[in-house]
């Protein structure tokens, strides 16, 4: 086994596993360009009792040196050329059997180019997704690693001693599959997270305009999270536990009260897996309306300054009025379900994105690891969905091909039972102006992809009129192929300038 390990970065992802390793008796080796922060995180570990087991190093020398084999480098540390630059200055210090265990939020084609290099000095990269935010980097997050198989069962016994354990005690990792596939996996994680915030922001904001104040929401978003479909669903329990958090001293009001809605996210280009789930979603021909719009929503939010020249533009912009409900507890449940519908929808698209590009990539993807990482520790966590829905079919070794949760009854049937109260919340919400981007999408997401009289053939007839598109007619259906029609009507022939 792993008796020491090098963490390079130390930020609170890293600092807080580097802590994690040392209380489970592996020695750490730290390095980050800041000193400040390695000494942080060697006191924490000094006043939590783990005597001598972070050390800093200065360089990589140094750093190789002071791990016995077999070595094992984490990364936590930013994607894009941080990471290239790392791999940079540490690579000619490698071995052949080395492996680096990369955990950042990286985009899976860096994970792959770096793989390929790594290889040529016979050293071993695994990409790995690690989720739970800081709290669970220090308690025990969950792992999505992929790449060279041997090498992540090398470490699998060390990671599933510092992983989340689920109520059976079993360890939220799993190998995923190669190449990039861990990458892959942790960014779509993301992007369901971000579907499911968006919604449950919105549900927040109605509940906002109904009148309820903060801690009353607080305590509604409790119930839910005790409600079977949300029953311990992460981020209802933290939106519950935050909702009742005042500043320390009496009287002050609530912390949420302060925060300005503006979701900012990284602007270098080289981060942002909400950014990547999307263009991939799109790259790879997936219909994913909640988690478009969600990314939408928050990019719109960003742009503050924009919002508010824009509000003076339209002479007070369009904001959301008042909502009142005859029946409070009646609509309070449809907007539960309202928002258990998008979740839904979140976890349907994410997993379509994850099979397409298992199929394109054929990395051979191992879902019930999937399913196991998504189990505790991270942020998508969420009992009933993971244990009633998806865990059947993923733990099934699914084909990806037929991994479409839309075809499935038993998710259609969540479905159903949900639709009405989306409606109803949407056409409410609707009526008074309610900012609902992914409540509504996800109404309109499950008309689209179920129906089958879409008014899109008006669309296919226009492009036809104009672009000689081609078109396919009713009764002659039976290609998938969204490149393929059949018919082309002269709907009005060309003439000549002077004609
Ligand atoms: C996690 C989180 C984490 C990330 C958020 C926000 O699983 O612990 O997903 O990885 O902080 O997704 O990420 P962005 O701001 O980059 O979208």
């Amino acid at each position: 086994g792993f008796t020491s390990v090098a963490m390079i970065g130390c930020g609170s992802m890293g600092g807080g596993l580097a802590l994690l390793l040392a209380e489970n008796g592996v020695k750490v080796s730290l390095q980050d360009p800041s000193e400040e922060m390695m000494d942080g995180v060697i006191e924490k570990g000094e006043s939590s009792g783990y005597h001598g087991m972070l050390a800093k190093s200065k360089g990589y020398k140094s750093l190789c040196a002071s791990l016995s084999k077999p070595r094992l480098f984490i990364f936590s540390i930013p994607a894009g050329s941080v990471a290239d630059k790392v791999l940079d200055g540490l690579l000619p210090h490698l071995f052949e059997g080395d492996i680096i265990l990369d955990c950042g939020n990286e985009h899976f084609e860096n994970t792959e180019r770096r793989q390929g290099r790594a290889t040529k000095s016979g050293v071993r990269y695994i990409g790995s997704g690690v989720s739970g935010g800081y709290q669970s980097a220090r308690a025990g997050p969950s792992f999505s690693p992929g790449g060279d198989e041997s090498a992540v069962q090398e470490i699998m016994p060390l990671l599933e001693t510092i992983a989340a354990k689920d109520d059976e005690g079993r360890p939220c990792v799993g190998y995923i599959g190669k190449g990039g596939a861990g990458h892959y996996v942790k960014m779509l994680h993301n992007g369901i997270e971000h579907g499911m915030m968006s919604a449950i922001c919105e549900a927040w904001g109605i509940m906002r305009q109904m009148g309820l104040g903060y801690e009353e929401i607080g305590d509604v978003l409790k119930k839910w999270n005790q409600s079977t479909e949300f029953r311990e669903t992460f981020l209802i329990g933290i939106g519950a536990d935050l909702s009742h958090k005042h500043e320390d001293s009496a009287g002050k009001p609530a912390v949420i009260s302060e925060v300005l809605d503006k979701v900012v996210q990284d602007v270098t280009g080289e981060e942002g897996t909400g950014i990547w789930s999307n263009t991939q979603a799109i790259d790879l021909h997936v219909p994913a309306f909640t988690l478009n719009i969600a990314h939408a929503f928050r990019l719109a939010s960003a742009f503050r300054g924009e919002r508010l020249r824009a509000n003076n533009a339209s002479n007070g912009g369009f904001p959301s009025g008042e909502l009142t409900v005859q029946n409070k507890d009646a609509f309070t449940e449809d907007l539960r379900k309202a928002t258990y519908a998008a979740c839904l929808a979140s976890f349907i698209q994410g997993i379509n994105v994850i099979s397409r590009a298992d199929q394109t990539h054929e990395w051979d993807i191992n879902y019930g690891n999937v399913w196991k990482m998504w189990r505790a520790g991270c942020i998508i966590q969420s009992d009933y969905i993971s244990k009633e829905i998806l865990g059947p079919v993923l733990n099934s070794k699914p084909n990806p091909k037929d991994l479409i949760f839309l075809y499935n009854q038993r998710m259609m049937e969540e479905v159903r039972k949900s639709y009405p109260s989306l409606r109803r919340v949407v056409a409410k919400a609707v009526e008074t102006d309610q900012v609902i981007p992914a409540l509504s999408s996800t109404l309109e997401y499950f008309k689209v992809v179920t129906g089958t009289d879409l008014p899109t053939s008006f669309y296919d007839a226009e492009l036809d009129y104009f672009g000689s598109h081609m078109f396919d007619k009713k009764g002659e259906e039976g290609t998938e192929k969204p490149e393929e029609g059949k018919h082309h009507f002269e709907w009005k022939p060309a003439k000549s300038q002077k004609e």
